[in-house]
């Protein structure tokens, strides 16, 4: 039955844009609102799921009936999420994480001289790709926001952090990604694409994920 399609099972969802400090007034940050990885959580919950969501900075109002964990940087995302991976059946890393982070957080807010300010930037870690690594039996499924080369980008992130899918979402593409309420996604799994949808609603989007994920669990009927 559709209603109960994840009933028993746990969802992890991260969400929004991290934040990384660089001065007790100013951050890096990005244009994710929230919203894409709100409709999942709120899908998975209509399924029967237990869900958690990880979230960053957001623009949207979260679902009700799920655990909110609020995080600032990629660093506490990554903690958060690593706490309760081994207890999760789905992750859906719906965030948009920053790659970078200031390497020197300034304690205090940084004064204006007269030249040009050279920010040094260094790595944060790869969330999804530590999950790759470390998965036993966990359904993974990553996102890929690109501006080109849709399919190329997604099968390479989905290979090198493990996933067991990957949505691709081209965000220079209208009606696609960022911000807004719909978006324009292609699917692929290790063997390629999976499933390519028109313009749909972020929830639309959401709830078909959801589904596709179900179908594939471990133990589902149908599954590999
Ligand atoms: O929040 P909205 O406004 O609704 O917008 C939705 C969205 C555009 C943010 C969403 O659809 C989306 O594409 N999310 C992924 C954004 C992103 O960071 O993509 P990426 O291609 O840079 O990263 C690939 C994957 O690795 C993502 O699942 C990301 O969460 C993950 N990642 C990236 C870097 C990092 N340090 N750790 C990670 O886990």
């Amino acid at each position: 039955q559709r209603s109960e399609a994840l009933k028993g099972k746990k969802v992890l969802v991260t969400a929004g844009g991290t934040m990384e400090r660089i001065d007790p007034v100013r951050y890096l940050t990005n244009d994710s609102s929230g919203k894409m990885g709100f409709a999942i959580a709120a899908a998975a919950r209509e399924l029967g799921a237990k869900v958690t969501i990880v979230a960053a900075r957001t623009f949207a109002q979260p679902p009700a009936d799920v655990e909110l964990v609020q995080v600032e940087s990629a660093e506490q995302m990554l903690d958060e999420v690593l706490s309760r991976f081994t207890e999760t059946d789905i992750v859906v890393k719906a965030a948009a994480v920053a790659d970078y982070r200031p390497a020197a957080a300034f304690g205090e807010k940084l004064k204006k001289t007269g030249g040009t300010l050279v920010l040094e930037l260094e790595k944060t870690p790869d969330i999804l790709e530590t999950l790759g690594r470390r998965k036993t039996g966990q359904f993974l499924i990553g996102f890929a926001a690109e501006t080109s080369n849709l399919e190329h980008y997604a099968m390479d992130k989905l290979r090198r952090k493990n996933c067991d899918l990957i949505v691709g979402n081209n965000v220079s593409q209208e009606g696609a990604g960022f911000h807004g309420d719909t978006n324009i996604v292609q699917i692929f799994d290790a063997e390629g694409e999976v499933a390519s949808w028109p313009i749909l609603s972020k929830r639309e989007v959401a709830e078909q994920l959801m589904m596709l994920a179900a179908e594939r669990l471990p133990g589902a009927k149908g599954a590999a």
